[in-house]
């Protein structure tokens, strides 16, 4: 449940946008910015605010593959498996993350919701093969123990021991 203090934030978004339709992929980017994902509620409510039916308002969060409906953790990492990747060793990689983090497969976020993990088809830096990337940043020539690592220094700096 989203507090109710939160759709402050979103009425600010749509005000500085506008209400055509036109302004809805920008205002659902920034609230996805804001939430990291789009809550149900909140989508509806922009339907509401902005005169379309919620269908539409779906319509274009589901279509769009850099809009999720699902919560993520504070840290996104896409593992890529693509081919280039996939021939380096990003299996290993990948069952390293999800043991450290504790994923079973199928399940994505840590319950703390620090941590996603995703698998993507390619990260457009197959030179750097096998590559992780975490939130923005893009990390090449992974290993188990160099992931290990990257996760170990998030881990400090989130204050986790
Ligand atoms: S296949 Fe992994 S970055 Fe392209």
């Amino acid at each position: 449940m989203v507090p109710r203090r939160k759709f402050e934030k979103v009425n600010e978004i749509i005000s500085r946008y506008g209400k055509l339709q036109s302004a809805l992929i920008p205002i659902l980017q920034e609230v996805q910015g804001e939430y990291r994902y789009l809550p149900e509620e909140i989508l509806t409510y922009i339907a509401t605010v902005m005169d379309l039916s919620p269908a539409t308002v779906y319509g274009v969060a589901t279509f769009y593959a850099q809009f999720s409906l699902e919560a993520k953790g504070k840290y996104v990492i896409k593992m890529c498996d693509g081919t280039a990747c996939h021939v380096r060793g990003s299996e290993s990689v990948k069952n390293t993350i999800q043991k450290r983090l504790g994923l079973a497969s199928g399940k994505q976020t840590t319950p703390d919701m620090r941590f996603t993990l995703e698998t993507v088809s390619c990260l457009g830096a197959c030179g750097l093969a096998p590559v992780v990337m975490i939130n923005d940043q893009i990390y090449g020539q992974m290993t188990p123990d160099a992931i290990n690592i990257i996760i170990d220094k998030i881990l400090a700096e989130e204050g986790v021991k």
